[in-house]
């Protein structure tokens, strides 16, 4: 098996100010490699103390036990505000309870099946736009992530004028705007100034006024009972079950904002790499082939369960390379974490990036090797160490959406062209999402003529 890369790790101790100065060029080339063994580390500065937890026990009293006591700090939207405005990603306390009572019946089980046949009309449209020869896979995995996100939340195709125009906006806005900014790691003291480029908060602007033409034109359409059956009119239509409150419009575009770039950036991510290693594995993608092959015969939604080597491709794809590299949250209190003293105010970061390559929970860490996902040592390491989609209540709205789309998409994909490495082998880097630092090449070949296709 051939390892999958990660970057290259800086050896042994790394002093806080030379670890500033790496994270501000790539977070993920900045991590020592003791960072894959240790349960946690803390990093001392005069002003803030920051907690990377690797512990389990600590993983699930943060998420699982007292998620309550450990808020998103504020600092982590700063530079994703006037984007996302007051959305599910960035609140706390009673108002981020309140908008999950609202989405969360909208990707529960049945609901979740309706978006599916949606999913595969994108599928089969992404396949269509490819062409044989080498390919840039990262820019063809956004447009096909953006065209799951709107017609399943919006019934409109990314050809659509107004969904061309967020995905458009959307590509000039990452570009300056990255995710996990130094900001979010660092309590900087409020007086610091921030710096929110003008053209950011432009771009971030002419977003929202893009989505706020669609949610308005939605609601006028429940009004007259003309709306299609799809996640928007669900979202919209749902009351919170406690204060009978539905979302306004103002918040329907904080909410709307999020899906697309929590739905878009972390899906194409995932897509692209799952590409990049089945095409240096080639014997896996011969295997995944006939089942994408039985799968597309015969689509039936019940029947994702039917497709289990390539759901556990792209489980070990989330593993090798969690499109969200790393979450942070804040103390509100005194705590203690394996017997160290915690003031309040201090940065938890729980880094699915460690965790999931931990030479401590998983058996040859950077392999690929979906087939350890029906080993039964698997199960352990799953649960100790294994946080693609974090967990507990804060857990993402997405999951189950994203696993039906990861696995449509490749099995579409996989039917119809043959993937294999063409560029250098890529090296990951943290930008809105994990990213290849100059894009993943491959050289596609068409595995049958499509239908009508052929000499004249
Ligand atoms: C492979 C794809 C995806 C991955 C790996 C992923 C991962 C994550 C992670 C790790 C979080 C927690 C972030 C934190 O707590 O700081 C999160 C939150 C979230 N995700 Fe996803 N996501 C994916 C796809 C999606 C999709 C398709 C949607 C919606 C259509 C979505 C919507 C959200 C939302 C709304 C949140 C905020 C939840 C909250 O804070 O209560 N995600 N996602």
């Amino acid at each position: 098996m051939i390892p999958a890369p990660k970057p290259p790790s800086r050896p042994g101790k790394v002093s806080l100010w030379r670890y500033l100065r790496l994270f501000r060029q790539d977070i993920l080339s900045a991590q020592p490699a003791k960072l894959y063994r240790a349960w946690m580390a803390e990093f001392r500065t005069p002003f803030f103390r920051s907690y990377l937890c690797n512990d389990p026990t600590l993983l699930r009293l943060v998420l699982n036990e007292r998620p309550d006591d450990f808020p998103k700090s504020d600092r982590i939207g700063e530079g994703l505000r006037p984007l996302l405005g007051n959305s599910v990603f960035l609140t706390n306390g009673e108002t981020w309870k309140r908008q999950r009572r609202i989405i969360d019946p909208a990707f529960e089980g049945g609901r979740l099946r309706d978006t599916f046949p949606a999913m595969l009309e994108a599928a089969r449209a992404a396949s269509a736009r490819l062409r044989p020869g080498e390919v840039e896979i990262e820019a063809e995995a956004s447009h096909a992530a953006a065209d799951v996100i709107f017609r399943t939340l919006f019934s409109i195709p990314i050809e659509h004028e107004m969904a061309r125009g967020v995905f458009e906006a959307f590509r000039a806005y990452q570009r300056n705007q990255p995710l996990l900014n130094l900001a979010a790691f660092l309590p900087l003291p409020r007086w610091f100034p921030r710096f929110h480029r003008r053209s950011t908060r432009a771009k971030a602007a002419e977003i929202r006024s893009l989505i706020t033409r669609l949610t308005e034109a939605r609601a006028a359409e429940i009004a007259t009972g003309t709306a299609p059956d799809d996640l928007a009119t669900k979202i919209m239509t749902t009351a919170d079950p406690l204060s009978g409150q539905r979302f306004d419009a103002a918040e329907m575009t904080d909410q709307v904002a999020i899906f697309f770039l929590a739905g878009h950036e972390t899906s194409a991510s995932a897509l692209s790499w799952a590409l990049w290693l089945l095409a240096s594995h080639p014997e896996i993608q011969a295997r995944c082939l006939a089942e994408a092959q039985t799968f597309l015969r015969d689509p039936s939604f019940s029947g994702l369960s039917k497709l289990p080597l390539i759901r556990d491709v792209f489980r070990e794809t989330l593993r090798l390379y969690p499109p969200v590299p790393m979450m942070v949250r804040e103390t509100r209190q005194r705590e203690s974490f394996r017997n160290r003293a915690v003031t309040p105010g201090a940065q938890v970061v729980l880094s699915p990036w460690h965790l999931q390559r931990h030479e401590r929970i998983w058996t040859e860490p950077d392999h690929f090797d979906p087939d350890r996902w029906q080993r039964p040592e698997t199960r352990k390491a799953a649960r100790d160490g294994y946080l693609p989609f974090s967990s507990g209540p804060r857990v993402c709205t997405g999951a189950g959406f994203a696993m039906a789309e990861g696995v449509i998409l490749l099995a579409t994909l996989l039917a119809e062209w043959e993937f294999a490495p063409a560029g250098p082998v890529p090296q990951p880097v943290a930008f809105l999402t994990v990213r290849a630092r100059d894009g993943i090449v491959l050289r596609l070949s068409r595995r049958t003529e499509p239908a009508g296709a052929g000499p004249a």
